[in-house]
């Protein structure tokens, strides 16, 4: 096994060089489009595009094998980040590609100064990464009422964070 804690994989933050290839990740992983135009509409939208916080995890011949983002969001009215959409290319998948991404994001989103990051997403995934459910947990309630073990938090400052609903960035589509 490799020491590195991010394997084989290499994550950094995307370039404008990336952007075909990260479509071509989503569009691989999931079986609609969806995702992939949700991530193209977050890119077109500064309010809720962070620079420097969409990130792929290159494979050692070099090509992005994995994406994930954090855009803004809030919990009330405090800024918080949301990550979503995460994908592996199908053939990279279950080879360690989505944590090497998923780790790197929230240590990138920490040294931006940001102190909650919100993930709606597999149970039996996110915990691994320091994700704990979030409304029973910190008192920050979902948009919409989606299971207590499926919408997860981190702090990433070991603060307490804040208690309210989560207002995700318009793209998304959630009221
Ligand atoms: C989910 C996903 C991002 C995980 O990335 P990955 O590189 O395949 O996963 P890793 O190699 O980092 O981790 C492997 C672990 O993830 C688990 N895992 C992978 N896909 C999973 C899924 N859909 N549901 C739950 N767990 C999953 C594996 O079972 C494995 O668990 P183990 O370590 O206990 O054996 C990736 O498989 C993917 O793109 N899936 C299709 C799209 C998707 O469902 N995206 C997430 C929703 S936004």
């Amino acid at each position: 096994m490799p020491s590195d804690p991010y394997g084989y994989w290499r994550p950094r933050p995307e370039t404008a060089a990336d952007i075909p290839a990260v479509r071509r990740i989503h569009l691989a992983a999931f079986e609609a489009a969806e995702e992939a135009d949700l991530v193209d509409a977050l890119r077109r939208d500064p309010p809720a595009w962070l620079p420097g916080l969409s990130y792929v995890a290159d494979a050692p011949d070099g090509t992005p094998a994995a994406h994930a983002l954090l855009t803004r969001c809030y919990v009330g009215e405090v800024p918080a980040v949301a990550l979503a959409p995460c994908a592996v290319l199908p053939g990279h998948q279950k080879s360690g590609a989505g944590s090497a991404v998923i780790r790197a994001l929230p240590a990138a989103a920490r040294a931006a100064g940001e102190r909650t990051a919100l993930v709606l997403g597999h149970p039996s995934y996110y915990p691994r990464f320091g994700f704990v459910p979030a409304a029973s947990r910190y008192g920050i309630q979902p948009p919409q009422p989606w299971p207590d073990d499926a919408f997860l938090a981190l702090s990433l400052d070991d603060s307490i964070p804040p208690r309210g609903t989560v207002r995700y960035a318009a793209a998304f589509g959630i009221d």
